[in-house]
């Protein structure tokens, strides 16, 4: 996609998505050349159950929710800046358009949880993959503002699109796609190349025992509860 159809993208699904929120899944589908999903729309809640407004998410705190299925954790970040639309090239040569930070700031942003190399994810008991905020960069790359995985040091970027930094990753995070209507926030699909095939086979015995079944951990959810990373994982792992 070249920069002038890159711009324009933008403009039709950012106009798109004004006049009318059920017309954007469609352009969005039609013009990412099948790097768009989109699932079910599920309202981002807080864990009362109340939707989640922008002032509940504090910048540069990680919040995880579970998309599009009750078993695939995310994240939501609240970046403090304007992110502003960016677009995220893999390794086979394709592209795609990710379409920024949601809010007033345009500084909230959310993607899949589950690294992208093997597909290390946060569980209630540990997490690798975990955001670096400006103020705590990594002890071992140095690196902050980035979402880093350590169990083999793949560092992705959350200002533009979880594009690759560094690593073994081949693909960027998959992209949750957020829509706000009426000060609250929806996941409406996923953009991008998800893991979410690999994730369930690779973690067939402990997704069963954490959720009693497989189908289970592969229901689609309509409400996403928004936890603090630190009151839901119990060793946040950095390095
Ligand atoms: S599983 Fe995340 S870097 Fe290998």
């Amino acid at each position: 996609m070249d920069r002038r159809d890159f711009i324009k993208t933008c403009g039709t699904v950012a106009v798109a998505s004004v006049l009318d929120p059920s017309l954007f899944s469609q352009v969005l589908a039609q013009q990412q050349d099948g790097m768009f999903q989109s699932y079910k729309k599920a309202l981002l809640v807080k864990p009362d159950g109340k939707p989640i407004k922008e002032e509940d998410l504090k910048p540069h705190v990680s919040y995880v929710f579970f998309y599009p299925y009750a078993a695939t954790p995310c994240y939501l970040l609240n970046l403090g800046e304007a992110v502003p639309p960016a677009e995220v090239k893999l390794k086979d040569g394709r592209s795609y358009r990710w379409m920024g930070g949601v809010g007033s700031k345009k500084s909230i942003v959310a993607y899949s949880a589950i690294c992208s190399h093997q597909w290390s994810y946060p569980t209630p008991q540990y997490s690798f993959i975990n955001y670096y905020p400006p103020d705590k960069p990594s002890e071992t790359t140095k690196r902050a503002g980035i979402i880093q995985c350590c169990a083999h040091l793949a560092l992705y970027d959350p200002k533009r699109g979880a594009g690759i930094v560094d690593g073994p990753a081949e693909f960027p995070l998959a992209s949750v796609v957020l829509q706000e209507e009426g000060g609250m926030f929806y996941a409406v699909g996923i953009l991008g190349k998800d893991q979410f095939q690999q994730f369930f086979e690779n973690y067939r015995t402990e997704l069963r025992q954490q959720y009693g079944s497989t189908a289970r951990a592969r229901e689609l959810v309509e409400r996403c509860t928004v936890t603090e990373v630190e009151k839901y994982i119990k060793a946040v792992v950095r390095c």
